[in-house]
Formats: structure tokens, sequence, C-alpha cells
């Protein structure tokens, strides 16, 4: 039976179906992608060995506050802050705290502000001063790799085809993707249907029509491919202790491509970065 609570929350459902956006999402996306995008931005002069984690989450909170957007993370599932903060051998999830960032650490932030409803889901790799050689080449194939598998995005085709290019990519450059996590649609959900891989082949999936709308998340290690979460729920890490890094796009199916929501305004999507 359908209660009265479940009524109102149906539509917010994840049902699994796939939903079209028109105009509406689309607008709605790129106003709450942008904020997000330019939140991101703002922390490029931030990062610095010394500012701890928990500062970076205090400014992502008061960015969002500041803009009339929330953070989609903050108590998600129990999660309590409002970004996520995944440093060094840290896939995914890392979670901000009072340790200052370190000379040479790579950091990924990621930052999900809902703006009128519209969840805008990004993350970069920001370097903590000179960071190493190994470290810098990691960040562009993962940059790389993510740009790859966005031109794959449009009608007709299917999402494997996203992951076969991030895959084909990564593997070629001797790096390996992680399998545990994966993209996913988003909207006014978080976290909807399609699943988003980061591998795979052209032929699997699902095909992708004009009017979807999903992030592009891939984590790339130098190392092996297996993650392990740590006892706090949360902290995925590399289980060889390798180095790892990700970016992450939200994007929409258009007619003939692709609308990339989540680009910087100042160019920042890639600190640290030559291309
Ligand atoms: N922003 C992450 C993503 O890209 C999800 C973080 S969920 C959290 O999907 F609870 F860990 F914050
Ligand atoms: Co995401
Ligand atoms: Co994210």
């Amino acid at each position: 039976m359908v209660g009265y609570v479940d009524a109102i929350a149906a539509p917010l459902r994840n049902t699994g179906q796939v939903k079209l956006h028109g105009r509406e999402g689309f607008d709605g996306m790129r106003k709450a992608c942008q904020l997000t995008a330019q939140c991101l931005d703002e922390l490029v002069d931030m990062v610095k060995p010394g500012v701890s984690t928990n500062a970076i989450d205090k400014f992502v909170f008061e960015y969002g506050m500041d803009h009339g957007a929330y953070p989609a993370t903050l108590n998600y599932r129990g999660y309590t802050k409002s970004s996520c903060t995944s440093i060094n051998h840290v896939v995914c999830h890392g979670i901000p705290n009072e340790k200052p960032l370190r000379e040479g650490d790579i950091v990924n932030i990621d930052v999900t502000l809902v703006l009128d409803g519209w969840h805008g889901d990004s993350s970069r790799m920001y370097p903590v001063g000179q960071i190493k050689r190994a470290a810098q080449r990691l960040m562009e194939v993962t940059h790389e790799a993510l740009l790859l598998g966005i031109a794959e995005v449009q009608p007709g085709a299917r999402t494997g085809a996203i992951g076969q290019a991030i895959q084909r990519y990564a593997e070629a450059e001797r790096c390996s993707v992680v399998r545990d996590f994966c993209g996913h649609g988003l909207g006014q959900l978080f976290h909807d249907a399609p699943n988003i891989l980061h591998y795979g082949r052209a032929h699997e999936g699902i095909e992708m029509k004009e009017g979807m709308i999903f992030t592009i998340e891939p984590m790339i290690n130098l190392g092996r491919p297996h993650v392990k979460v740590l006892s706090d729920g949360w902290t995925a890490v590399t289980r060889d202790r390798s180095l790892t890094a990700q970016y992450e796009h939200s994007v929409g199916v258009t007619a003939d491509g692709c609308e990339i929501f989540t680009l910087s305004p100042a160019g920042k999507f890639a600190p640290g970065l030559s291309d």
C-alpha cells in the first residue's frame, strides 16, 4: 500500500526508470551545476599546505548557504559533511577532518550543491604545493579519461561506450579503473538511474536518449583497481595503497551530443594540469 508520505515522495523516488528531462530540467541543472563549479573554482587558491579539510568543508557549507543552496551530502545516509575530501590513496568519500594538508598531497574535492531542488555534482583534483611527477601524470590520465568518456555521450549510443573509452585509455596508460563506484543519473534526485560504469564495452548498458542527465566520475589508480572501505563506513581506499585520482562532471544528453553542466566558468577544472 502507498501511504500519504510515500505518495508525496513518489515522483522523487529512484524507480529504476531513466527520466528524460526537458527545458526546465536543463535550466535547473545548469544553474545548480554552475554554482557547484564556482564553489570548486573558489577552492583553487584555498588548497595549500597547512589547510585542514574541515576548513575546506566549512567554506563549501557557507558558500552554499550564501547562494541559497544546500549541500546534498549533509545528513545523506548518515554522512555529516558538506563535501568529500579524498587524499592520495583515498579513492572517494574521504571525510573532512582537522588534519592539515601536506605539501605533495593530491586531494579530490567532491561537492554537490542543491539549488531550487536540482543537484549539481562535480569533483576535481587539487595539487597541494609541489607534487611528484607520478601524481601529476595520474591526474592527467584521469582528467583525459573523463573527457574521452564524455566524448562518447550522444543519443543512440549505449552507456557502455563511455566505460569502454575510459577503460581503454586508462589501461593503455598502465593505470586501472575502480569498479566499486560508478556515475549515476541525477536531477531532482542525488543518485538515480542509470548507473554509469567507467569500464566495459560499447554494446553494454542502456541506450542514451536526449534529455537524460547523469554524472561521469572515473576513479583511476596507479596500482591495482581493488578498493576497501575503512571502519568509518565511508572512506574508500586502494587496497594496495596506490595513488588514485578522480574528476567528475554532470552532463545532459542533447540532440547531437551532450551539455557539460559543471564546466568551470574560470577555466579551473583541472588546476595544476597543463592542457
Ligand atoms: N558526490 C558523491 C558522488 O559523486 C557522493 C557522495 S555521497 C556521500 O556521487 F555521502 F559520501 F557524501
Ligand atoms: Co556523483
Ligand atoms: Co560527486
